[in-house]
């Protein structure tokens, strides 16, 4: 007797399970396993006696290696992808429910369509009345994108594959697709993987870009379309926070550029703006002389970036003091405090900790930990910092200042905003500076002894 082929596979992760549990065995979340159908197994009469086709091999140097890429008309996201669409490559954008992915896209579609492009735009989630209302409400009702309320991959294949082919088509999204060839409900992880598979060989045959929209889930995976991640060209990530008008647009992934390019967008009245200089848009709100703030001169990709660091330090009420973060890594913060602490005589044992850039940005890197630690150090002190100087530098765990790179970029990005001084790390010393005055630091305790002594000199002036 046969035995059933069922397989219970987990819809964050995709790893396949004989039976049953509760806990997914390869990422560990609970309550993620469904059946499915076995969709894992090819069948077909003749499947073991098939033999192999033979197929031509070609040389690495040879004709056609240079991908043509097409702009978008939209110069921050051809400058995530790398400089616009490759020919036949998939992308997969993905973003929390409501971020503005397909009204993103929706402008993508329609640049490329008034620049006399074939634009397809299929979507799962709405109908064609709702995305034409959409459309004309961005000014856009006069593109000539092409509009289907479809999820059937075989028939939107079939559509796409008759008559010229397309340059781009946006499916919105890949979790309300679904294919007759696997045996499984719409939107598990086999019919989104099965459906991306059969769209990205219809990209690969026919020349198409087809950029695929995916929602992430609260944790920040990519339900689903995650299992996808690994089969697609470029993987973009649409963030922001809610209750900002800012969107960052990421490359995760990119195989045919480099993946810590952003893109900065405004979403308006009239759709997603796009802000060529966003030093000048995180810089907007500031809060000039009060104490624990502190702006860090970042590098996102090419691009310098200057952000505002926040902290608060305040007594704690709580047995464990609490040490929130956002907009940056948790585990560098607790570098930092560590390092105060260890080195520098700062206690914070007894405070609770907040720490935000401010903007609603997200900075990985480690240059941000002298921004930081100064915040930290000026809201403990309540040493308001000079509110002309700009912050970068690495923090080793033995309380030194390590160089970053980019240096001249930082300082050059922070004098077209106005600033003057610099606070750096000590190989920076000579580094041109364009007028900038530098204030090379050696070890972080002696811009901790500094911060403290403006702090006391102050407060011995204004009373
Ligand atoms: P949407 O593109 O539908 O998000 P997603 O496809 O990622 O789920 O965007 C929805 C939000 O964007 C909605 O809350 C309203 C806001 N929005 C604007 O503020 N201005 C606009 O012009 C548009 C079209 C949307
Ligand atoms: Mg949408």
């Amino acid at each position: 007797m046969a035995r059933s082929t069922a397989t219970y596979i987990c819809q964050n992760c995709g790893a396949a399970h004989g039976r049953w549990q509760g806990k997914c065995d390869g990422c560990g979340a609970w309550n993620t396993l469904v059946e499915e159908g076995d969709a894992a197994r090819p069948s077909g009469p003749g499947r073991a006696s098939r033999k192999g086709r033979l197929f031509a091999l070609e040389p690495l140097a040879g004709e056609g290696q240079e991908a043509p890429r097409l702009a978008s008309g939209l110069p921050e996201f051809d400058r995530v992808t790398g400089g616009g669409f490759v020919r036949g490559s998939v992308l997969l954008v993905g973003g929390d429910p409501g971020i503005g992915k397909s009204t993103l896209l929706i402008q993508v579609a329609a640049a490329l369509a008034r620049a006399g492009h074939r634009a397809v735009y299929i979507s799962g989630e709405e109908a064609v009345a709702q995305v034409r209302l959409r459309a004309e409400r961005l000014g856009l009702g006069d593109a000539a994108v092409e509009l289907a309320a479809e999820t059937a991959v075989e028939d939107i294949v079939a559509t796409l594959a008759d008559g010229k082919t397309p340059r781009l088509v946006v499916i919105d999204s890949i979790q309300t697709m679904w294919t007759d060839t696997v045996e499984a409900a719409p939107g598990t992880v086999t019919q989104v993987r099965g459906s991306a598979q059969s769209l990205i060989r219809f990209a690969k045959r026919s020349g198409a870009a087809i950029i695929l929209v995916g929602h992430v889930t609260k944790d920040g995976q990519i339900a689903g379309p995650r299992v996808v991640e690994h089969m697609v060209d470029a993987v973009l990530s649409f963030e922001g926070e809610g209750s900002h008008q800012f969107r960052i647009l990421r490359a995760v992934k990119n195989r045919f550029g480099p993946t810590d390019e952003i893109g900065v967008f405004e979403m308006t009245g009239e759709g997603l703006r796009e802000v060529a200089n966003p030093s000048e848009l995180f810089l907007s709100e500031r809060d000039l002389g009060s104490p624990g703030t502190a702006v860090f001169a970042g590098i996102e990709g090419t691009r310098p970036l200057l952000v505002e660091i926040q902290a608060l330090v305040a007594p704690t009420s709580l047995g464990t003091p609490r040490r929130a973060v956002v907009g940056w890594d948790q585990n560098r913060l607790s570098m930092v405090i560590a390092v105060l602490e260890a080195h520098c005589g700062v206690r914070l044992s007894g405070h609770d900790v907040y720490l935000n850039v401010a903007g609603g940005l997200r900075i990985m890197e480690p240059a941000a930990d002298l921004a930081a630690a100064a915040a930290l150090v000026s809201s403990l002190a309540h040493a308001p910092l000079p509110a002309d100087a700009v912050y970068f530098g690495e923090v080793s765990l033995s309380g030194a200042i390590r160089p970053v790179a980019q240096t001249a970029a930082r300082l050059k990005e922070a004098k077209k905003l106005g600033f003057t001084r610099a606070i750096v790390p000590e190989a920076a010393r000579g580094e041109v500076s364009d007028g900038m005055a530098l204030t090379p630091v050696a070890m972080l305790a002696n811009l901790v002894a500094d911060i403290v002594e403006r702090g006391t000199k102050a407060r011995r002036t204004g009373t």
